[in-house]
């Protein structure tokens, strides 16, 4: 411990020196290039070395020196040979490098990576949403420290600058509500579904071949990914440290093409919603698939694109939209973070003041999953007897659950069996989940577990 708060005020002491000959000296001190090393040379890796090369005056414009990429690491040999560094250390510990960009997934070595190299006095750019998420509290704890800067533009929202409209853009509002698609996958999937009436497996072979998934789809489709991206935002927007635990996920790999189906005929779409949203007891946090009407912006954003709506207390809705998924979005996201963070690198000022204002005292209250508040769509299977609808009514009235309107179909697998389709009025979530969990088990009443979605407004 005593030796890191040594290190500190050092690092503090050079860093003051540092500011004080830029003041002195002026642009004689800009640095005559900034050199860049990267770790992780996948896909978002590869597209970034291609747009650094293509768009070397648009850099050279912007930040009047060069970025030069001195070292790439990989775990295996890569087609620039001359740049290949087979150990990430050795990238860290060059004192040459200025920038790190850390293209590496999951969740070790990449925290290992992004702390040893703050710790070495390295700025960071990352896209990597599952490692800040989690150790969110330990990575800007460390960039505070060390006076660094962490930039991660491209782990939310792929293309769209939505970590700096939020942290910068709207740097002056208080925060009352965050809600988006955040994930490309799921919203390619759920499209394909909606517009060529695929079966969810074959959506999703579809969107891998796209190179939208992650390596493990299982966290695209089971709402992990868009959870990640919104505990960035919640806990960018609130200044605390919001966890993934603390939302409650469901993804869209229940789904059939049925209800995709069904719901488009009341005029909904399906959509996996992240939303966060302050109430007056608590962030209200959740990750799962909603019926959006037809006149809901949501219902506009199609494949691969991202939207993000952010409403501030001054600034009412803001909304960002663009591709949030692909090689070439990721790529530009991260070049641009490497620009912009460079600016302050030339200048010897990049995590002087932090870029993420986060105090580790702060705690963020949370509002129980159950005390959430909506409409939802309910979809019952249920023996074709006389006196069956009523039984449902009653518990879901029992329930406090009120019915705000309904429709039996037959079912088309089993003329035993028909379907009724409720939409409710609004209602506390935990009311519902009873009253569905009573009428699963009561016996002679429907034949498969209900099935719920959220109505969003
Ligand atoms: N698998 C992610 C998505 C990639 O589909 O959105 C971008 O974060």
């Amino acid at each position: 411990m005593k030796f890191v708060v040594k290190t500190w005020h050092y690092k503090r002491f050079i860093c003051l020196l540092e500011i004080i000959a830029v003041l002195l000296i002026g642009a004689d001190m800009k640095k005559r290039y900034i050199n860049v090393g990267i770790i992780g040379y996948g896909t978002v890796g590869k597209g970034v070395v291609k747009i650094l090369e293509e768009n070397k005056k648009i850099v050279i414009r912007k930040i009047g020196t060069p970025i030069h990429v001195k070292s790439i690491c990989d775990l295996v040999p890569i087609d620039k040979s001359e740049l290949y560094v087979k150990n990430f250390h050795n990238i860290i510990k060059d004192p040459e490098i200025d920038l790190i960009v850390v293209l590496v997934g999951g969740y070790e070595p990449a925290r290992t990576i992004i702390v040893e190299s703050l710790k070495e006095g390295k700025n960071v750019v990352t896209a990597n949403k599952a490692v800040l998420a989690r150790y969110w509290d330990q990575i800007f704890t460390t960039a505070q420290i060390y006076q660094r800067s962490i930039y991660y533009e491209a782990s939310v929202g792929g293309v769209i600058p939505v970590v700096q409209g939020l942290s910068e853009g709207l740097a002056s509002e208080e925060i009352l509500e965050i809600k988006g698609i955040l994930n490309g996958t799921t919203n390619f999937i759920l499209s394909e579904m909606t517009k060529n009436k695929v079966s969810y497996e074959q959506a999703l072979k579809n969107a891998q071949q796209a190179g939208f998934a992650e390596a493990d789809p299982s966290f695209d489709v089971n709402g992990i990914d868009t959870a990640n991206k919104l505990a960035i935002l919640a806990s960018l927007a609130w200044g605390g440290w919001i966890k993934v635990k603390n939302i409650s996920v469901r993804g869209i790999s229940d789904l059939n093409i049925e209800d995709v189906l069904i719901t488009q005929d009341f005029g909904y779409n399906i959509k996996l919603i992240g939303s966060a949203q302050k109430t007056r007891d608590g962030v209200d946090l959740s990750v799962q698939p909603c019926l959006v009407n037809h006149e809901n912006i949501f219902v506009t954003v199609e494949n691969e694109y991202n939207a993000v709506m952010i409403k501030g207390k001054n600034s009412g809705d803001v909304l960002f939209y663009g591709k949030g998924a692909g090689q070439q979005p990721a790529a530009s996201a991260v070049v641009s973070d490497i620009i912009n963070l460079s600016k302050f690198i030339v200048t010897n000022t990049a995590g002087i003041i932090p870029d993420v204002v986060y105090d580790n005292r702060k705690k963020i209250k949370i509002l129980p999953t159950g005390k959430s508040r909506a409409s939802y769509y309910l979809r019952f299977t249920i023996l074709d007897k006389p006196g069956i609808l009523s039984k449902i009514f009653k518990i879901l009235g029992d329930f406090k659950v009120s019915i705000a309107n309904l429709v039996a179909l037959p079912d088309i697998y089993n003329k035993d069996y028909g379907r009724v389709i409720i939409i409710t009025q609004e209602t506390y979530r935990q009311n519902l989940e009873k009253a569905l969990k009573y009428i699963n088990a009561t016996k002679s009443i429907v034949k498969s577990v209900p099935f719920s979605m959220k109505i969003e407004n």
